[in-house]
């Protein structure tokens, strides 16, 4: 079993630096991988109301925490607040869907997933959308969400809140403004989008980045992400005798971020938790911030088309 350090987050918790990203892991596939992942040393685990799985998440903790194999609180679950709760009067609602999901009185940390909110139809419809097909967005301003978020700390049902997706001015508008400082800010970042400007930022103001799609979301048919077959990358891989993929998550553990790759497999889950046995130097960091390409593989276009003044990322960071 892989034993996962953890960094001391700014309200005095502790986030592990590595943890399982859920999304596109639905039902029998994502539960197996969960009990799997949990069995060699995943404590960190990453889903959201929108990836429509926390109920199984959850059906998987129980079922470890009644067979000895954890404590609750040798775990760190992570959830978010989707994008049609931003009305400050559903925040607390939304919440207690999360945790009723998931079967736990806390979560360790609630992250708002996105500065935009999008209508609120009813439960169902997470990505509502008009007869031309164009996504309904809302005009709640995220501060005032942040603030319904502090309530649930105060009441208890969140250890920690944070955010997702925020650029550097919404982050610093939040911590001009909150009682709460969020933890962390979740946010797109690997090799081909490393974040250094958003990093720097955030260890300033004591925020820790979450890295998702840590590993671009591979796509090994068309050789994509290009910084996994790169022969630099395929070099220093063989220097340590590790994969491509898992000197892309090393890198992002040794720029300070705390990745969370997604597998629903056993062997792909045991590779990526399989770094806390070697360190890049800094010539290979170098190396490989000279993947960064600038280019998001998660760019939100059907918010973007909209020009709406919470679009996070018209900014360079
Ligand atoms: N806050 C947000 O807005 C936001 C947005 C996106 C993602 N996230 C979170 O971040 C997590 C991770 O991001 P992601 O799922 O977008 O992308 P990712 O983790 O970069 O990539 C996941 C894909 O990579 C494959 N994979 C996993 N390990 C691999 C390895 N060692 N070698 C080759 N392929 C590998 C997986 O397939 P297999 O399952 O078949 O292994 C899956 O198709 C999400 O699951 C979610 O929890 C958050």
């Amino acid at each position: 079993m892989v034993v996962v350090p953890s960094v001391k987050l700014n309200d005095g918790s502790e986030m592990p630096v590595f943890g399982l990203g859920t999304y596109l892991s639905k039902e029998n596939e994502g539960v197996e991988a969960l009990r799997h992942a949990i069995d060699i040393g995943y404590r960190h685990i990453d889903t959201a109301f929108f990836y429509q799985n926390e109920k199984e998440v959850g059906q998987v903790i129980k079922e470890k925490i009644a067979a000895g194999v954890v404590k609750r609180e040798d775990l760190y679950i992570v959830t978010k607040l989707w994008n049609i709760y931003h009305d400050p009067a559903k925040v607390e609602e939304a919440c207690k869907k999360s945790l009723d999901n998931l079967g736990l009185d806390y979560i360790d940390l609630y992250l708002m997933h996105f500065p935009v909110g999008y209508k609120f139809i009813d439960d169902n419809h997470l990505l509502p959308k008009d007869e031309a097909g164009t996504l309904q967005l809302s005009d709640y301003d995220y501060l005032d969400t942040y603030k319904a978020m502090e309530k649930l700390v105060k009441k208890g049902w969140v250890k920690s809140i944070g955010i997702s997706n925020f650029n550097s001015e919404q982050t610093d508008r939040v911590l001009q403004n909150c009682e709460i400082k969020p933890v962390t800010n979740q946010v797109e970042c690997h090799p081909g989008f490393n974040q250094k400007k958003l990093i720097e930022f955030s260890k300033q103001r004591d925020i820790v980045i979450t890295a998702y799609s840590p590993l671009a979301r591979p796509n090994p048919a068309e050789k994509k992400p290009a910084f996994l077959f790169d022969e630099k990358m395929l070099a220093i891989a063989e220097k340590y005798k590790k994969t491509p993929s898992q000197i892309a998550l090393r890198y992002l553990i040794d720029i300070g971020t705390v990745p969370i790759p997604k597998s629903a497999n056993k062997k792909r889950l045991e590779e990526n938790i399989n770094i806390f046995d070697f360190k890049l130097t800094e010539d290979e960091i170098k190396v490989v911030d000279s993947f960064h390409t600038g280019e998001r593989i998660n760019p939100f276009n059907l918010v973007k088309a909209q020009n709406h003044k919470y679009f996070p990322f018209a900014l360079e960071f």
